[in-house]
This record gives C-alpha cells, structure tokens and sequence, in this order.
C-alpha cells in the first residue's frame, strides 16, 4: 500500500472509532486490571465468553442483596419489584433485537437451549418423515446436533450449505437445495470458528421464497453486529447472555408471535401453564409457555444491565473499533512466517483463527498462556469446519469491545516465540 493511501486508511479508522475511548471502557471491567501468571492478562478469548463491566456485577449483587424474589407468582412487595426487573430485562432484549413485542422474547438458558426448542417444539410439530432441514458447513455443534436428534425421531434429513476455501456459503447452491421437502433453515449469522459474517437477510429471502421458515445462530453475531430481526426477517433468532458482556446461563430465543403461538411448549411446569387438572391442562400465553420453572431471574436482569452497558458505549463504534483491530491484528499475524489463516472472508468480525506450521494449536495455546494471553485451541465445537479446512484445530483470538493494539502486538510476539521453542 503507499503511503497515501495508508495515511487515507488510518484517518478513516479514526473517524470510525471517534467517540469510543478504549481506556476508559477498559476500566468498567474489572479483570482486566488481573495479572495471570504474573503477567497483565490479555483476554482474547471472547467467542467462548466475554468478561464483565462492573455495572452487570453490581447489578447482579444488588438484585441477589435487595430484590430476590420468585416471580410472576408472590403479591409481595419483593415478588413484584423481581417480576418488574425482569419483565424490564424482556423489553430491554425486544428494544435491542428489534422485536416488535416482548411477547416474542422467550427467555432461556442460552444459545444452545434456544435452538433445542425450536428443533423439539416446531421440528416435532411441523417436521417430519422424508422432509429436510438446511444447515451451512460452518455450524458449531449446537446448531448441528439438535437437528440430528430431530432426524431421528422424526426421519428427517439434514442438507447441507456448501462454503468456498475463504469460508464463505456458496449461496447459489444453497438455492439448489430446496425441495418441497425442505421444512426450515438453520444456519449461523457469524460463524465462531471462522469469523464468517452471512449473508442472513439474502439467505432468509431466499427460504422465505420457497416457504421455509429460518432459525439464526446469532451467539457470536449479537455482540459485535447491530441485529435487527424484523429488518432481516428471521424466524427465530436465538443468542447467549455469557458472549455479550452478561451472565452465563441465560440467553434468548426470538420468535415470531405466529410461529411461537403456533408451537407446543418445550418443556412443562410451574409457570406455563393457566390452569391444570388431570384430565387437562390449558397453557399461558406467550412468552411464558416456554418458560417453565423458576428462570434465572438474576441472569436476565444482568443481561438487560449487559444491553444497557452496550447500548451506552454504542454497539455501532464497537463495531468500528472491532473491525479496526481485526484488521490489523489480520496483518500482523498473517505476516508471521509459517501462520496461515483459516477463515479469508471478505465480511468478517472479531475472529481471527489461524494455523502455524509444525505446531499443534494446542501447544501455541499452552505457550501463550504462558505470558497471560488466553485464546482458544482446538476444533471451537465446530469439527465439521476443521474437516473442510483439513486441520486438526486451529488456534483462536477473539476481540472484544475492550481489546487494543498492544494486545494484538503481545499476542504477535508470543507466536513468534513459540516458532522459537519449536525451533522453526
Ligand atoms: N461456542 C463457544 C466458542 O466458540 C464456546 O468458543
């Protein structure tokens, strides 16, 4: 690149971070001031989990200190200010998901259970012997399994999205696989394991042209994409507390209304029901007929504290500042000698995986963790993804909102020092 033009590029990255000062939203986390193994610890293992602010922690503490209470059930003065926290916490997810009703917003325990439901309570409904499911060929496991499980009680089969050698899906034969058969559409809107960002509105509007519904794996997309389900027009959009600066064991399934109504209860129990005897029992409305059971009412207060914390830093120069430093961590790592990325996409975010000659991914773990770096190693429940690329697993570092240069510039240094212990 010349010097002009680079000079054009960093004004441009500029402008595009203007307003978000890294430093300062550093210090609403508190582990990240945490020394590991006597080092300043370098987090860059977001797509697992993220870390903290303070304002989720504090409004967990003060939740379990002043407001515990069951909700939705007690007439007491602490079951209602839980039950408005909490119903708080619903809108605040419809507000930030673009919903058009809180209705539509089931709370559940993640990712992983939101798309179960979908598969146990619409796939057992609406799918059966002889019809197809479409998912991509970079599905994590979540979105892979319940999907098996359906297939085999229902005999349904599984069609798949093929993708080129950059990891991106290979629309115009996802095109190719409808038949009348084809009954819903799986598939992630960014992938975990290669940074993938989907096309999720053309691959909707395509299903929706042949009639199938689609379910969105958006895990990794909702912390670093702004989501709009109405705009893009999913079906279901499922995505996890823990991977948006937010506690672990809650997360979301969006569904539209007609969908949802239309679906029978995942699970049974208190709550979800209107009125029982033993000859029958009537179900509540929407959206407590999924939501059996005393819900982690702490976890969805924190994560509306989370969608709160997001919406003030501005998830829009988040991004920005994402994709400023995937850009340059992308530079600097793959001018390592001996390292090859795996995931060349042209529309990425946040996911940087990569393989280094010689080495197994493992190891370049183990070693970076030895200077307080954490990243992830290994096939990232995506086994599929690691077959398509030929590789045992790949190694991972992830951005978050709080990473920075100087991260990046540790995690470069630490590579080259494990081609040095490896001799290569
Ligand atoms: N799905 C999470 C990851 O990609 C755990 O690491």
């Amino acid at each position: 690149m010349s010097a002009a033009a680079s000079t054009i590029l960093e004004g441009i990255r500029r402008n595009a971070s203007s307003g978000f000062d890294v430093e300062e939203v550093r210090r609403d986390f508190p582990i990240l001031g945490e020394k590991v193994r006597g080092k300043p610890l370098v987090y860059l293992d977001n797509a697992a989990t993220t870390q903290k602010p303070r304002v989720v922690i504090e409004r967990l503490d003060g939740y379990y200190r002043t407001e515990n209470a069951n909700i939705h059930r007690g007439i007491h003065f602490l079951s209602e200010r839980a039950t408005q926290a909490y119903e708080e916490a619903r809108a605040t997810v419809a507000r930030f998901l673009g919903a058009a009703d809180a209705r539509e917003i089931v709370f559940v325990r993640g990712t992983t259970e939101g798309i179960n439901l979908v598969a146990q309570s619409y796939g057992r409904k609406f799918i059966g012997e002889g019809d197809e499911i479409v998912v991509s060929a970079m599905e994590h496991h979540s979105n892979i399994v319940p999907w098996q499980i359906l297939r085999e009680q229902v005999g349904a089969g599984l069609r798949v999205i093929p993708m080129n050698d950059h990891g991106e899906l290979l629309v115009d034969e996802y095109e190719r696989l409808f038949s009348d058969q084809t009954k819903l559409v799986a598939v992630t809107h960014l992938s975990n394991a290669l940074g993938t960002i989907n096309p999720v509105g053309e691959i909707i509007q395509i299903a929706h042209r042949h009639g199938v519904p689609v379910l969105v794996d958006g895990a990794q997309a909702a912390p670093h994409l702004r989501v709009d389900v109405r705009e893009i027009d999913c079906d279901f959009y499922a995505f996890s507390g823990h991977k948006l600066y937010g506690p672990t064991g809650v997360g979301v399934l969006y569904g539209k209304a007609s969908l949802l109504d239309a679906m029978p209860p995942y699970q049974g129990g208190g709550d979800m029901i209107s009125s029982v005897t033993f000859e029958k029992t009537l179900y509540n409305v929407l959206p407590y007929k999924f939501e059996a059971g005393t819900p982690n009412i702490a976890g969805a207060i924190g994560l509306g504290a989370a969608i709160d914390y997001l919406s003030k830093v501005r998830l829009d120069l988040v991004a920005a500042h994402e994709r400023e430093l995937l850009a340059y961590a992308t530079e600097a790592v793959s001018a390592i000698k001996g390292v090859r990325i795996i995931g060349t996409a042209r529309e990425k975010a946040a996911v940087l995986s990569f393989v280094l000659d010689g080495v197994h991914a493992h190891d370049v773990g183990t070693i970076l963790d030895q200077d307080g770096i954490a990243i992830r190693a290994g096939h990232h429940c995506a086994m599929p993804v690691m077959e398509r690329f030929g590789v045992p697993a790949t190694a991972r570092a992830s951005l978050g909102l709080y990473n920075t240069r100087e991260e990046v510039d540790a995690l470069v240094g630490a590579i080259e020092k494990v081609k040095r212990v490896f001799g290569r």
